[in-house]
């Protein structure tokens, strides 16, 4: 993928300008916080890396931490939270776009009683869906180990309703997971740390993750969940960690990089079918990650995007070698930068990309999104 200057020219007026609006008005709602409309569904459930951390790994004994200025700089109470954005991430975006509110933290001892009524969060940053993924950052939430502590979630909630109001309210809840980006980054694409390259090419790794990924979406639907929305992987080689590996040329991503990833997300989408064809009364969706962030990348200008290749927030090349350091400050104009440090998104992108998951057509989220799954 490359930020092809002609494609940019070609866009017509029409859709630049609709794209300014819905980012003018997805501003607006960053910095009012408002919940939209009434609550539509009873809860959200969260299960990812650090795209989705709200503070789990606050708890943990890891290097991989963003509790610390400048993360947080645009969230609302303005304090680092633990989550790896200037702001809000993608999943408490749709949350706010279903009327929930911000979801508590698995890890967090506070998480208990009533608070886990609208959800809970169990995403740690560096987990992956192998359970060695991100084992150099120290402790962290794998999948598997968030799948048993949503089981523990469920023990406290069969104390607060009966078995038939809590399976109705299990059947209407949306789980949200956002897996795979470690098992590239801080995995597969790690020779010197981890040996999965040497041991499978990149499709029979991605069958791999797939296979493994599957186990555990059916343990949750096996528990009762019944909306569960798995997003893609985006394009890892545009983020400006993998630019700043030298294996790019200046201005492009390291194309290798989105290539292999590419046997993931079609297997994604295909397993979505399957499930949805073999779980009647059950609806899985596919985000489509890469194609919106691609959309993003090859057509920046249209979504007020100045800057694609650089971090806002980070040390090195593109400002992307190492993540966002304590006190470091970040860049002044973070609406027009598509990443806030070498792995992550800013609170702008991160807005667009919940947008299209909750509202854009099923070439970004498939076969429904996330609205009208709200609604079933
Ligand atoms: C479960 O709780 C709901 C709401 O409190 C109530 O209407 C229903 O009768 C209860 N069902 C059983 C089987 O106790
Ligand atoms: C769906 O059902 C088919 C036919 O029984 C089976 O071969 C396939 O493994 C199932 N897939 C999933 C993801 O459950
Ligand atoms: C921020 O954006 C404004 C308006 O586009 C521009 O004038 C200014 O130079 C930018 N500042 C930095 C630090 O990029």
């Amino acid at each position: 993928m490359k930020e092809d200057v002609q494609k940019m020219v070609t866009i017509s007026n029409q859709k630049q300008k609709l794209w300014l609006a819905i980012t003018m008005i997805m501003l607006i709602f960053l910095q009012y916080g408002a919940v939209v409309g009434s609550q539509r569904v009873p809860a959200m459930f969260v299960f990812g890396d650090s795209l989705v951390d709200v503070g789990n790994n606050n708890f943990l004994s890891s290097l991989a931490k963003s509790n610390y200025y400048p993360y947080g700089c645009d969230f609302r109470t303005g304090t680092p939270s633990g989550r790896f954005s200037n702001g809000e991430t993608f999943a408490d975006m749709i949350g706010r776009l279903l009327g929930i509110p911000y979801l508590p933290a698995f890890a967090d001892p506070n998480t208990v009683g009533t608070r886990i009524l609208h959800g809970v969060n169990y995403a740690s940053a560096a987990a992956g869906i192998l359970d060695e993924t991100g084992q150099h950052y120290g402790e962290r939430y794998s999948l598997s180990q968030q799948v048993l502590n949503f089981e523990a979630t469920l023990n406290q909630l069969r104390t607060l309703m009966n078995g038939t109001t809590l399976s109705q309210y299990l059947a209407k809840s949306i789980a949200i997971l956002v897996f795979g980006s470690n098992d590239y980054i801080n995995n597969y694409l790690m020779p010197s740390m981890y040996s999965s390259s040497y041991n499978y090419n990149p499709s029979d790794f991605a069958n791999l993750l797939l296979n493994r990924y599957t186990r555990q979406i059916l343990a949750l639907h096996s528990v009762g969940l019944r909306k569960l929305v798995l997003a893609g992987v985006g394009p890892l080689g545009c983020i400006p960690n993998q630019r700043a590996t030298g294996q790019a040329q200046p201005g492009r991503c390291v194309d290798y990089v989105n290539q292999i990833l590419g046997t993931f997300n079609e297997g994604l989408k295909s397993l979505v079918d399957q499930l949805n064809t073999n779980h009647t009364g059950t609806i899985f969706v596919y985000g489509n990650t890469y194609g919106c962030f691609g959309d993003i990348l090859n057509n920046p200008a249209s979504y007020g995007f100045s800057v694609v290749d650089r971090a806002c927030c980070g040390i090195g090349q593109n400002q992307g070698q190492i993540t966002c350091m304590p006190m470091q400050v970040p860049c002044q104009n973070r609406s027009q930068y598509v990443f806030w440090d070498a792995f992550h998104p800013t609170e702008v992108a991160s807005a667009i990309i919940a947008w299209r998951a909750f509202s854009g057509p099923p070439s970004d989220s498939y076969p429904v999104n996330v609205q009208q799954m709200s609604r079933i």
